[in-house]
């Protein structure tokens, strides 16, 4: 049984179920979250940034143009066969590998899009009376040597036992994209959450630390989400179920190392795309010489 003081992290939420409208007419009936960067799409990266940190039960919330995120975790009996049968072994490998033994996929529907605060409570059945992760697959975050960034994050909780949410520093003209925290003097990596606000302008921005999509909740959220009025964008807003959460317990703000591409936008989904491109052992070295004919004509 769960309790309020079960300290391991075993689920994650993937809210899944916005609608994708910068990347339309891509997401009309494809899902935003299986967009690949080189070959593997948004979804599975954010999986696996779940599996680094040790979580095993991946909660989904979903809505009608998502099915693929289903069948892409689901076994595939007819391609297994196939590479089986063609002594595919390495490929056979990958397709087995999307979803590793021991690792559970749930799903719910957000019946509605209202809001990110929402698709979160949608998740509540199932994630029960524990603390668990959100992650949103659109922010894919290359930890690199630091490893996994909610890795990062699940050794911050499990000194504390608080709420901590991944944070970094945003441009000043782009705190209206972002919730904006305000914390007191960090220690390390880490600070306590003094305040928290949706998508302030920059000149009503407390700081310009932006929370990305990473976050650690106590379950008291889920109670302060079911109680949180339409706000930001007449939406749910997981904001401002936190700056309650923060008046009754305190919540860490945890700047994690590593890069953060923000691909739910055209152009960061474009830099990402790049740079795992050039990381990437089947395409780099032909890549490489691709991007500098490309970028320096006259020497080729
Ligand atoms: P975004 O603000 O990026 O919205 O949501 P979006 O619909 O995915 O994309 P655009 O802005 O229309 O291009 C942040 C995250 O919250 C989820 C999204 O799927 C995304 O992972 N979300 C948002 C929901 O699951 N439900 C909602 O009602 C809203």
């Amino acid at each position: 049984m769960q309790t309020q003081t079960q300290t391991k992290i075993r689920k994650a939420v993937f809210p899944v179920a916005g609608m994708g409208t910068r990347f339309l007419p891509a997401t009309k009936a494809n899902p935003k979250e299986m967009l690949p960067i080189v070959d593997k799409p948004l979804i599975q990266y954010a999986v696996e940034d779940a599996i680094a940190a040790g979580i095993t039960q991946m909660v989904f919330v979903t809505s009608s143009t998502k099915r693929a995120i289903e069948d892409h975790f689901d076994s595939n009996f007819e391609m297994e066969t196939l590479l089986a049968s063609k002594g595919k072994t390495d490929l056979l490998e990958i397709v087995r590998g999307v979803l590793p033994k021991g690792v559970t996929c749930a799903y719910v529907r957000q019946p509605e899009a209202l809001g990110l605060g929402h698709a979160v409570l949608c998740a509540r059945e199932v994630v029960g009376d524990e603390p668990f992760a959100v992650i949103l697959a659109d922010d894919l975050i290359d930890g690199a040597d630091h490893g996994s960034c909610l890795r990062q994050m699940v050794e911050q909780y499990e000194g504390c036992g608080h709420s901590v949410l991944g944070v970094e520093h945003v441009p000043p003209e782009e705190t209206h994209r972002y919730g904006i925290v305000k914390t007191d003097a960090p220690i390390g990596r880490s600070a306590r959450l003094l305040g928290i606000v949706e998508k302030p302008a920059p000149s009503k921005a407390p700081s310009n630390l932006a929370v990305v999509g990473r976050y650690l909740l106590t379950p008291r959220i889920f109670e302060l989400l079911a109680t949180t009025e339409r706000g930001a964008g007449g939406e749910i807003q997981l904001t401002d179920a936190i700056a309650k959460l923060l008046e009754e317990e305190p919540v860490l703000a945890y700047r994690f190392q590593g890069r953060r591409y923000d691909c739910g936008n055209k152009n960061g989904f474009l830099e990402a795309t790049v740079e795992y491109g050039l990381k990437h052992p089947d395409v780099r070295d032909d890549f490489l010489v691709y991007l500098r004919r490309l970028c320096q004509p006259e020497l080729f």
